[in-house]
């Protein structure tokens, strides 16, 4: 059995990425994918974008902003392999194969499958299956393809889709036990001391509730966006607890240790709440001023995201075509 990627995540293609998605998904990615002598493997899960947005130009729009992103922040394209799903075609054909090796009663059990049948079901629609389509039922096949296609060893992703790493487990266990030894059983691994942010409203910064930050606004409306944070009204000179404070805690993420401890003691000793704003606003200005300036650059130009992405393609391609070759044999489909 071929041990191919140490480590291996997607980001699925819907939306802006935003400075809660910077710093819980796409830095420690980016950090890990300067480590030498570490097979990383990111890549843009644009299949998985179609099973909730039927928009296709938020679709496009969405696959262009993330790359540019990826790649503004400074994703090592030459350590790590940075793809689109959708250039893999290996990838399909294996979730097809996984889908018969798949038991129709684990994905009864997926919970974004089961959030929308609790959703009909509480609003007292007649067909509990209203609104699910296979592509969202079966979500955990393609996930699963994506992760043993490359046999990754850990898998880092949010809380909420360690259920999914378990189920591409137990897919593989199976496939292994009907076929023989071909997949390695992916970890699913969560970084708890990975900050999550709050949003303009104090609760988690998330595109569902409609308070984020995106991470390469233009300076102005960053500085709009900052000023909006909520806080409490306590007057200037009173001293406040930085700890329950959404201002401190952005600024904490992207932050030095000294700088952290500094801002804590004139929180303590008295600090406006416009200063904090001002303050937080350049210190992040300051920080996403050059990568913004890169970003837009790559936005105008498309074509070059494309090189880069069919490059990693052709990379993840040397191993997945003959991996699948392999695969399609072991269950038997190959030349007469
Ligand atoms: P959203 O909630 O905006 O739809 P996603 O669910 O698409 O974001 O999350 C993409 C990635 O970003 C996931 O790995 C998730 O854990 C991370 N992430 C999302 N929001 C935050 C946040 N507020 N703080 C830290 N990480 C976050
Ligand atoms: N479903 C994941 C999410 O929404 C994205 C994703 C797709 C993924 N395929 C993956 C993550 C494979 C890790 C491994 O966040």
């Amino acid at each position: 059995m071929k041990n191919c990627a140490d480590l291996l995540t997607g980001i699925t293609t819907t939306g802006t990425p935003h400075l809660g998605n910077y710093v819980g998904a796409i830095r420690p990615a980016i950090e890990a994918s300067r480590e030498e002598n570490k097979s990383s493997y990111y890549f843009l899960a644009d299949y998985h974008a179609i099973i909730k947005c039927q928009d296709p130009e938020i679709i496009r729009r969405s696959v262009l902003e993330l790359a540019a992103t990826w790649l503004a922040m400074g994703i090592d394209t030459q350590r790590s392999v940075f793809y689109r799903q959708t250039d893999i075609p290996e990838i399909p054909e294996l979730t097809w194969i996984l889908n018969c090796m798949t038991a129709k009663g684990l994905m009864n059990r997926a919970h974004a499958y089961k959030a929308t049948v609790a959703d009909n079901e509480e609003h007292g629609r007649k067909d509990p299956d209203k609104d699910v389509s296979m592509g969202l039922f079966s979500y955990p096949v393609l996930m699963a393809a994506d992760i043993l296609m490359f046999n990754a060893k850990k898998v880092p992703v949010g809380k909420d889709q360690i259920q999914h790493i378990e189920m591409a487990r137990d897919i593989a266990g199976r496939f292994n036990h009907a076929y023989g030894e071909h997949f390695v059983l992916p970890e699913a691994i969560v970084d708890e001391d990975t900050a999550v942010l709050a949003g303009l409203d104090g609760r988690k910064m998330s595109k569902s509730y409609n308070n984020t930050i995106p991470l390469f606004v233009p300076e102005k409306k960053l500085r709009k966006l900052i000023m909006k944070i909520k806080t409490n009204s306590l007057a200037p000179e009173e001293p406040k607890d930085p700890e329950t404070c959404t201002l401190f805690a952005t600024y904490r993420a992207f932050a030095t240790p000294a700088e952290v401890k500094d801002l804590a003691a004139r929180y303590r000793e008295g600090i406006g709440w416009g200063t904090v704003k001002q303050e937080l606003f350049e210190h992040l200005n300051t920080l996403l001023k050059e990568p913004r300036q890169r970003y837009n650059e790559l936005l105008e130009a498309p074509g070059d995201i494309d090189i880069i992405l069919k490059k990693g393609a052709e990379r993840a391609r040397e191993h997945t075509v003959p991996f699948l070759e392999n695969i399609r044999k072991a269950i038997g489909i190959q030349r007469l």
